[in-house]
């Protein structure tokens, strides 16, 4: 195998150096494509994230009868988690499996985690690791009407570095979680097969309420008539194509103006790939 580290080098060397460029690729994972701030920030009463607390949790999410308490993911001993170990870390991420084998539960989008390749996931835990520690007991614990499911480990192969759509599929699923959002879910909040990219969950706030649009290329109401600046533009400067502000969660700060060209490039390869939907 030609890619980086696996985890069985992990488990077997937990004090070993970081590899050159890992703790950076971690650091562009966990804070720009991946954006784990996005959920695990800190948040004032009016609901902005505050600064210097990306990672620090206490955010409460709810949706009907569930009730998400976001944990403090730096490494303060007491607060967060800075009694893990890499290895620990690494489960947690793509399993849902804390330490204690508690399974962590929804909207932590473990179903796309699981398939983060060996070496992208070590470099995150790596990463954490070396953040500030934030002192921050987040308050209560999450409640679910059904039990969490647990998530086996898969196959984690990273997309072959020749092939756009590929590596942009990996992009929208297991690193940015796109399709969380951008795809058609059934009433029980399921993911329907086939329905990867077209339009997808609504969020309402202080901003009012804003549909996740359709990313496929239909011409009528997806990206089918985008072109790749226009694309960039909503990313990197958070403006839709009808030229208006995007609103949370889309709108982040403008996070995503440090992804790379070719990420974003790749992901729109693979968005134009999919069969276009209305
Ligand atoms: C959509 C929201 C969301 C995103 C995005 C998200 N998380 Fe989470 N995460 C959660 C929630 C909610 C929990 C706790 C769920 C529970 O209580 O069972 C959690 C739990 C965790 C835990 C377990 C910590 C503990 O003390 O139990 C770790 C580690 C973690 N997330 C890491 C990450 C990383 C790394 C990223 C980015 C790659 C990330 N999360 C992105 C919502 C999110
Ligand atoms: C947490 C949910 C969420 C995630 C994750 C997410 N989006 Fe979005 N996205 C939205 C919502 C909601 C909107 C609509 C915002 C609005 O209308 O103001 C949106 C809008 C967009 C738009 C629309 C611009 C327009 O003109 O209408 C594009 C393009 C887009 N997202 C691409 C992406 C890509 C690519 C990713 C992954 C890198 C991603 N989104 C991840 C929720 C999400």
């Amino acid at each position: 195998m030609a890619f980086g580290l696996g985890l069985a080098a992990m488990a077997a060397e937990p004090q070993a150096q970081p590899a050159p460029g890992q703790l950076e690729r971690g650091r562009y994972l966990v804070e720009i494509v991946g954006h784990c701030a996005n959920c695990h920030a800190s948040r004032g009463p009016d609901g902005a994230p505050l600064p210097g607390r990306g990672l620090a949790g206490g955010w409460v999410i709810e949706e009907g009868p569930m009730r998400a308490v976001v944990p403090n993911i730096t490494p303060d001993r007491e607060t967060g988690i800075g009694n893990w170990t890499e290895a620990q870390i690494i489960r947690a991420i793509r399993e849902g499996k804390r330490p204690d084998g508690s399974n962590i539960g929804w909207p932590m989008p473990i179903d796309f985690y699981s398939r983060i390749s060996d070496a992208d996931v070590a470099a995150m835990a790596a990463y954490l690791r070396t953040v500030p520690p934030v002192r921050n007991a987040v308050q209560g614990r999450s409640t679910y009407p059904f039990p969490v499911p647990a998530h086996p480990a898969v196959a984690n192969v990273p997309p072959p570095a020749d092939n756009p759509v590929a590596r942009g599929a990996y992009l929208a699923g297991p690193i940015a979680h796109c399709l969380d959002c951008h795809s058609g879910r059934g009433p029980d909040m399921r993911l329907i097969p086939g329905r990867e990219g077209a339009q997808g969950l609504s969020f309402t706030g202080p901003w009012g309420t804003v549909v996740a649009r359709n990313l496929t290329p239909s011409t009528t109401t997806g990206i089918g008539n985008w072109t790749l600046a226009q694309f960039t533009r909503a990313l990197r400067e958070e403006i839709g194509a009808d030229g208006r502000p995007l609103m949370p969660p889309m709108g982040r700060g403008r996070v995503w103006a440090a992804m790379t060209d070719q990420d974003i490039a790749d992901l729109f390869a693979y968005f134009r790939s999919l069969p276009p939907l209305d």
